[in-house]
């Protein structure tokens, strides 16, 4: 166990007080000497460590309990720092990064010779974004440049969208965690492929399809995101592991809302009585009509952000409260609908129950 520094950052609209710019610098020494420090982004908090030291990579996948396969993101705070770290920049990458960065999008490319196969899980690729959170920008700059972090999760948890949560799964394990309040966007960043043609989304995010398609044209998806297993694997290692995974087991249920919520009070009247304490991730609409030990809103249907925002503290609190068995409703896989339900079916491992009979094929 080491002695974790905990440090409270808000940096509102990118102004620091003069300790919170002290304490940056400091942290800044953290990750230049080969250090972790775990900071907050707009999409979930990041386990950060200087990305051209192959030993801090090394020790990020040592604290997480993560299989050194799966590769790191390279997080840099200026737009011209993306040359540094790919072998070459393609025209469509600057119209990307033009668009959406900083932000919560992050782009694979061809690695540069410096970046360590230790950041790239061995890949000749490199995943490289700029966030657009005050901290987290201002910790990349005094850290020297060039920052690997993955979510600041322990191997298989859902991803920390506050301190708290880092705290939990990190304190003890690296340097430094910086508080920065509850992350906005609460999904991780979208990943786009740039090495292929058309480029392809691995990972759906805040940024969606339709976003991208508009500067890119075409875009494509990878097969994986929203189907069950079909022994293809997925082009981004990560997510082959079943990360975003609650203790108890998930099923997700859709149809019209008097089905589900019907389907679903009967069978947790069933799991109570054999002695399941049962979860319900529901939204304001229906969230009175369930009945369960612990009922959970994401917020208003109407509300895709507040859905996106709000699913993996919900995850938390139902293996804090050693919830067995969870039953939540379904959502459309359209624009964020898409990141949500990826999240949402990777962590049911699939198990869907479709009710409506009326639904077209
Ligand atoms: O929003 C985010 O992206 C957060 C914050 C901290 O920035 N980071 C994050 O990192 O989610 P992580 O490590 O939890 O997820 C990175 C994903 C993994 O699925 C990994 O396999 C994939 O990105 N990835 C990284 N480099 C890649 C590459 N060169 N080619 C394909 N996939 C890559
Ligand atoms: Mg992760």
């Amino acid at each position: 166990m080491m002695d974790t520094k905990i440090m409270t950052i808000h940096g509102r609209d990118g102004v620091f007080s003069c300790e919170e710019e002290q304490a940056l610098q400091e942290a800044g020494e953290v990750l230049r000497s080969g250090g972790l420090v775990a900071f907050p982004t707009e999409t979930v908090y990041g386990l950060g460590g200087d990305a051209l030291n192959p030993e801090s990579s090394r020790k990020i996948y040592a604290a997480k309990g993560r299989p050194s396969d799966n590769p790191l993101i390279v997080h840099i705070a200026r737009m011209e720092d993306m040359a540094a770290v790919v072998s070459r920049v393609p025209e469509a990458a600057l119209r990307l990064g033009q668009a959406f960065w900083p932000g919560p999008l992050t782009m694979v490319l061809p690695k540069a010779e410096r970046v360590p196969r230790e950041t790239t899980g061995g890949l000749e690729t490199v995943a490289v974004r700029m966030p657009s959170h005050p901290v987290a920008r201002r910790l990349i700059a005094c850290g020297g440049g060039y920052v690997a972090a993955p979510s600041a999760n322990l191997s298989g948890r859902p991803s920390p969208t506050s301190a708290r949560y880092v705290i939990e799964d990190m304190a003890g394990r690296i340097d430094v965690i910086i508080d920065g309040g509850d992350g906005d966007i609460g999904l991780e960043s979208t990943i786009v492929d740039m090495t292929v043609d058309p480029p392809q989304i691995l990972r759906p995010g805040y940024i969606t399809q339709d976003m991208l398609s508009e500067v890119l044209g075409q875009v494509s998806l990878d097969g994986t995101i929203l189907t069950a297993d079909s022994g293809q694997a997925p082009r981004a290692p990560g997510m082959k592991y079943r990360h975003y995974a609650p203790r108890g087991e998930l099923t997700i249920v859709s149809g019209q809302v008097a089905e589900v919520t019907a389907y679903i009070n009967a069978h947790a009247a069933q799991d109570q009585a054999q002695g399941y304490k049962v979860g319900v991730i529901g939204t304001d609409e229906a969230l009175a009509g369930y009945r369960a030990d612990l009922i959970c809103s994401l917020g208003s249907r109407q509300d895709e952000e507040s859905i996106a925002r709000h699913l993996y503290g919900i995850l938390r609190r139902f293996d804090d409260e050693q919830v067995t068995r969870i039953y939540s409703e379904c959502f459309d896989a359209m624009g964020l609908g898409q990141a949500i339900m990826n999240r949402l079916l990777k962590a049911a491992g699939h198990r869907l129950v479709e009710l409506d009979s009326n639904r077209e094929q």
